[in-house]
């Protein structure tokens, strides 16, 4: 069989995600594989249609096709977004037709499962049969479970294509409304109090335009706009780590300093961006890739976000989870997402309005939404990430250990000598006996002693 592997990773074939591959390759010797590193030739594909059609001859002369990439902030790495997109700007899409695919990814685990879900549905808008993914932990393929399951999965999607296994549709089109916004006039621009507001916009024209436009509109004070393609922001991330020691990025673009300079130092940040397939656009992806220089610190710590959004995403909760996703783990608060999804003139204003006096408003009072599992398990994922690998990540770490992200568990000594003690007296049957009787009980005590106060 002719396997043509999509290579995402920016760093080529020096990357994690194609050891992977090579170990596929090294088990399963009988098949013809054609690698195209992707990402890192992204430009090229863009600009070189003699390029650009070698790689989809491949996909259309074979019978697998891989998607292997690295994670980047909870999708594709935005080189990889960029040639999806050109897959169908540039009327390739028939050659991934009927092929069959599957997702390898290489990550921490950290919203893994929105990439793959993103895949998996970019998959069926290419009518590709979808196999599976296999996504792993970097460090799998140092263990023999994880070599394991690598070539039972490599199996499985062999062995698809080879009997021509039916596989099934996970995600119906998305339908995108066209029509065109006409805001209306604003009744009461709202006082920014002095806060400092910056509105970062993927284009300004269409719905998008003037979605943005009636935003700073409702607002009586300065708001500054940039259009994300006019900001210092040359290539996506390269994946170096290199900003692992001191936060500082190896691209001299001018974009940390834009980041840290405008963005950095906003009360308020409203970001604007079109769906496009099924994310925000490439450009949007490379912005948010390249925040990486800032590792896992949160950069935007206790700013209130909004999002202005073009397109259907209520069709695309897997966009949602990822927008909700970054705001949490950031510790930012996202007040709301606007879009223009409900075709009405009236909706649209009436949510902008609300929008702006919302986060002016907690910009104010400081208020923070609770966060859930999606930040609190981030964190718990990062805790240990950064504490095992804090050599590479020396930045994070002294954050880590000065703002107290280092909660392990094992440091609290007074739970460790109840839980020790209270082990021990529950193999004491009378104990054992009235523990179970008092349990529930037994845990609203410390809140009934906080209401009778
Ligand atoms: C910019 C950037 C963003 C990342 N985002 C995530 C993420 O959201 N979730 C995750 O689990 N790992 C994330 N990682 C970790 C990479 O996915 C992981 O290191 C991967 O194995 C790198 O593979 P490669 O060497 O093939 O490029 C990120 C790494 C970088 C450089």
């Amino acid at each position: 069989m002719k396997v043509t592997v999509l290579n995402g990773s920016p760093k080529g074939d020096v990357s994690v995600t194609m050891q992977y591959v090579g170990y596929i390759r090294k088990r399963f010797p009988g098949h013809e594989y054609v690698v195209h590193d992707i990402s890192q030739r992204v430009k090229k594909l863009e600009g070189n249609l003699t390029a650009f059609k070698e790689v989809v001859d491949d996909v259309g002369s074979s019978d697998v096709v891989l998607w292997a990439f690295p994670l980047y902030h909870m999708l594709v790495p935005s080189q990889y977004k960029r040639f999806i997109e050109l897959v169908s700007e540039k009327d390739a899409v028939d050659a991934f037709k009927e092929k069959y695919a599957a997702v390898l990814t290489t990550s921490i685990h950290f919203f893994d499962h929105t990439a793959h879900a993103y895949m998996h549905a970019i998959c069926d808008d290419l009518g590709m049969r979808y196999v599976g993914f296999h996504s792993a932990e970097m460090s799998d393929l140092l263990k023999e479970k994880g070599r394991d399951q690598l070539v039972l999965f490599a199996e499985d999607f062999f062995d698809a294509a080879e009997r021509k296994r039916v596989t099934s549709r996970a995600n119906p089109p998305v339908n995108t409304r066209s029509w065109n916004y006409l805001p209306g006039a604003v009744a009461g621009a709202i006082d920014t109090k002095g806060k400092q507001i910056i509105v970062l916009t993927d284009g300004t024209g269409g719905n998008l335009g003037r979605m943005v436009e009636r935003f700073t509109e409702s607002l009586a004070g300065k708001v500054e706009v940039h259009d994300i393609n006019d900001i210092p922001l040359k290539n996506g991330c390269l994946g170096c780590c290199n900003c692992g020691l001191d936060n500082e990025c190896s691209q001299k673009d001018g974009f940390p300093e834009f980041f840290n300079e405008k963005v950095r130092t906003a009360d308020v940040v409203v970001y604007a961006g079109k769906v496009t397939d099924r994310h925000l656009s490439s450009q949007w992806k490379k912005f948010i890739d390249r925040t990486f220089f800032h590792n896992h610190v949160p950069a935007l710590k206790g700013k209130q976000l909004g999002w202005i959004i073009a397109g259907p995403l209520g069709q695309l909760p897997t966009l949602r989870a990822t927008l909700e996703g970054e705001a949490e783990l950031g510790r930012i608060n996202l007040v709301d997402i606007v879009t223009d999804e409900s075709g009405d003139n009236e909706t649209v204003d009436t949510m902008i309005q609300s929008l702006a006096e919302r986060l002016i408003r907690h910009s104010c009072s400081g208020y923070m939404r609770t966060r859930t599992f999606l930040g609190v398990g981030g964190d718990k994922l990062f805790r240990d990430f950064v504490y095992n690998s804090r050599f590479v990540f020396q930045a994070d770490h002294a954050y880590y250990k000065k703002h107290g992200f280092y909660d392990f568990p094992q440091h609290e000594y007074g739970t460790r000598l109840l839980n020790t003690v209270m082990t021990g007296l529950t193999w004491i049957p009378q104990f054992r006996k009235e523990f179970k009787k008092r349990t529930t009980s037994e845990m609203i005590k410390p809140f009934q002693r906080l209401l009778d106060e």
